[in-house]
């Protein structure tokens, strides 16, 4: 292996998991369009903080759930309107 470098500053990662078995999840929450929003939003706002889908993030109940990293804040239930309020949490 190698490390890569990279210009990015931060890690957004929004859990899109799926699940077909009757258990909660991420994704029946709208987590995959709340992800295009986020990731639509901290662009403009930071083009070196990169937002990505992520598998489970073991919160599944109080999804969606988003994790910015390296600050390891883990946020649940994020909505549609939280993404002002969480554009600045995550560029600060
Ligand atoms: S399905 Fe999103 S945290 Fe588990």
């Amino acid at each position: 292996m190698y490390q890569i470098d990279t210009n990015f500053r931060k890690l957004v990662l929004v859990c899109t998991n799926e699940r077909h078995d009757g258990r909660e999840c991420c994704a029946d929450k709208g987590s995959a369009e709340l992800h295009q929003k986020i990731k639509f939003a901290v662009a403009a706002a930071d083009p070196k903080i990169r937002v990505s889908k992520s598998g489970c993030l073991d919160r599944c109940s109080t999804g969606p759930t988003v994790v910015i990293m390296p600050d390891n804040i883990w946020l649940g239930r994020v909505q549609e309107q939280d993404i002002p309020e969480l554009v600045k949490l995550i560029t600060s």
